[in-house]
């Protein structure tokens, strides 16, 4: 969704801006604008589509300034434009405004503002802000955006410049993320870490309402009554190396190689020998009185807890269920103080995940979050946080956030069924893991087997995956992957599912990725996948090496080594991303933006 960068300082705040808006394309946008005070003027400029768009635009604009605010812009309220792209600004060109969120009662405040005399020229939400804010100034800039905010409903995260006030940025938050970063001569504000990185590691969370002045050497942060706040600096433990490709042709592939060096880590901070060393987070809780589960999320993150659910049940023996963030908020979940909800959650901002949290919460469940970012909103909601460690992940296609937080979901349910007494085999299991970093590892001699796959998907139109049992929830993520990136339709099945309607829709040649490690159901996945190859389907397969029917049964086969059946995602996955990546590189695709989709999704 959209992204905010703001600079004031030392340097040339177009550049900065520039450089930050950068870092926040994996976010996911249609176009990007910058705004600075220059010579007691705004400058404002935008542009639609890619940011490169808008660098090639200002290559011969003056806008060196110290002070400066940018957007990218993925559009709600109006088409992606020029006009509709933000920095919005008021009539007289004195204050600007870009936002991330959405202005849900900005129909009415815009009948009211016209009624005053206002001439709106786009159609956003975000241009009420900025002529409210214009309607309401008091003479104090700090002060009106305090009243400004009470107005409005929904979520935003906003920055404000003022020509009359050019020393200072003034930002505020609802429900959607705001970092700032504090420097040596220079802040910057942003909507994610990623942008301030090349400056600072030290960082400020913004909370809901909190409104701060952002100076060159001077940042406040004050309540929406406008009482000043002691405000924690956080250091974050990631570098700027981290959020660059590294020699790598795009980020996810870099990403998908981090995965093993990332297990190896986990592990060596998540286990202490037979010890979990994040026990003491759940020192003052008692475990035993959990009765049930509710594992809650979007997208990716969604598919690990399908995995922890099976985690939960077979480890823990304990009743879990999974479900979809934006439906869990809305729908009667029979909570109570007896139960544990877990959100997991890699950016720690995805509005639905949050907001599910928050109605667990009131409603009596103990809340858990799972997150790779530190001091995102969602640790700050939850009542415990447990980290993915994973580094910033940029691609929009979630690969090393997804196995991190698979995880930490099997840790937490091994360290779960230690205290409730149900545990068996624990060293067995605890040596099992370590055998997970080889197994992640990249290796390259499938490559010719990847680029058969490939030149049989890029011009498919559709693409399905099979797998019974967690053979089909990693199928779940495979299908996810591979349709998010190379823009193929794809769907994933419980593999005895296929013949109940979608068979039909199998062609001569359709390809058919069948996914099979679990040594009590691959014959009966065979036979579905014979059943799919007499129908004339070109399967796939990604198996346990042993398979040998499963094996000739195949066009192609990508044998697996699988340390147990219930951590088999991590013997398929690395596959299954790569083919995404590799059949969207060879389509010529945006492998890490793809088109429509957003990295963080701050809106409903
Ligand atoms: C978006 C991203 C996905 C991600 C999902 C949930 O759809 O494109 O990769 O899985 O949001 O994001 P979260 O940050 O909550 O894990």
């Amino acid at each position: 969704m959209c992204g905010i960068v703001g600079y004031v300082g030392k340097n040339n705040a177009k550049t900065v801006v520039l450089e930050g808006l950068e870092k926040l394309e994996y976010r996911g946008y249609d176009s990007a604008g910058i705004a600075v005070v220059k010579d007691g003027a705004l400058k404002v400029e935008k542009r639609c589509g890619k940011l490169q768009n808008l660098i090639e635009h200002l290559q011969t604009i003056d806008m060196s300034s110290d002070v400066g605010i940018g957007h990218t812009r993925w559009a709600t309220h109006g088409e992606p434009s020029d006009i509709n792209s933000h920095p919005h600004f008021s009539m007289d060109k004195k204050i600007a405004v870009v936002h991330n969120g959405i202005i849900e009662n900005y129909l009415p405040l815009k009948n009211e503002l016209i009624e005053k005399g206002y001439r709106f020229i786009s159609e956003t939400d975000t241009e009420v802000v900025v002529h409210l804010i214009d309607s309401m100034y008091n003479g104090d800039m700090l002060k009106t955006v305090a009243e400004v905010v009470k107005v409005l409903k929904g979520s935003y995260a906003l920055a404000i410049l003022d020509v009359n006030n050019p020393e200072e940025i003034i930002c505020t938050r609802k429900d959607s993320p705001l970092v700032i970063g504090i420097g040596e001569g220079e802040n910057i504000i942003a909507s994610d870490i990623p942008a301030l990185l090349k400056y600072t590691n030290k960082v400020v969370y913004l909370n809901d309402f909190e409104i701060a002045t952002v100076r060159k050497n001077k940042v406040e942060v004050f309540d929406k009554e406008l009482n000043a706040i002691q405000f924690e600096v956080k250091v974050v433990d990631w570098s700027y190396d981290q959020a660059t490709k590294n020699g790598f042709p795009n980020y996810m592939l870099k990403e998908i190689h981090e995965q093993s060096s990332i297990v190896q880590k986990m592990l060596s901070s998540y286990l202490n020998g037979g010890d979990f060393t994040f026990a003491n987070l759940f020192s003052t809780i008692d475990l035993k009185r959990y009765t049930k589960i509710h594992l809650v999320a979007c997208g990716t993150a969604y598919h690990v807890g399908l995995q922890a659910k099976y985690f939960f049940n077979e480890i823990s023996k304990m009743d879990a269920k999974v479900e979809i963030a934006s439906e869990y908020r809305y729908q009667n979940n029979f909570i109570d103080d007896r139960t544990l909800a877990i959100f997991i959650s890699q950016s720690g901002e995805t509005l639905d995940t949050i907001s599910a949290l928050k109605k667990a919460k009131e409603e009596g469940a103990t809340t858990l979050a799972i997150t790779n970012v530190v001091g995102s909103t969602i640790t700050r909601e939850a009542d415990i946080t447990l980290y993915t460690l994973a580094g910033p992940e940029i691609a929009v296609a979630s690969t090393k956030a997804y196995t991190s937080q698979v995880l930490v979901m099997y840790l937490f349910s091994l360290f779960l069924a230690e205290k409730i007494g149900k545990l068996e085999r624990k060293e067995e299991k605890i040596a099992e893991l370590k055998r997970l970093c080889e197994l992640l590892k990249v290796e390259n001699e499938d490559e010719i087997k990847f680029s058969e796959i490939v030149k049989k998907l890029e011009n498919a139109k559709d693409a399905f995956f099979i797998g019974r049992g967690i053979d089909y929830y990693s199928s779940l993520e495979g299908a996810l992957k591979l349709k998010e990136i190379s823009y193929i339709h794809t769907e994933a099945f419980p593999a005895g599912e296929l013949k109940h309607g979608s068979i039909a829709l199998i062609e001569e040649g359709t390809p058919v990725i069948v996914v099979g490690t679990q040594d009590n159901l691959i014959e009966k996945t065979i036979s579905n996948l014979k059943e799919l190859k007499a129908r004339g389907a070109y399967i796939i397969s990604i198996g346990k090496k042993e398979y040998e029917d499963m094996k000739n049964s195949s066009d192609i086969f990508i044998g697996v080594d699988v340390v147990s059946q219930i951590l088999s995602i991590f013997s398929v996955i690395v596959p299954m991303q790569l083919i995404a990546c590799y059949t969207s590189m060879k389509k010529g695709l945006d492998v890490d933006k793809p088109r429509n989709l957003a990295k963080s999704v701050t809106v409903e």
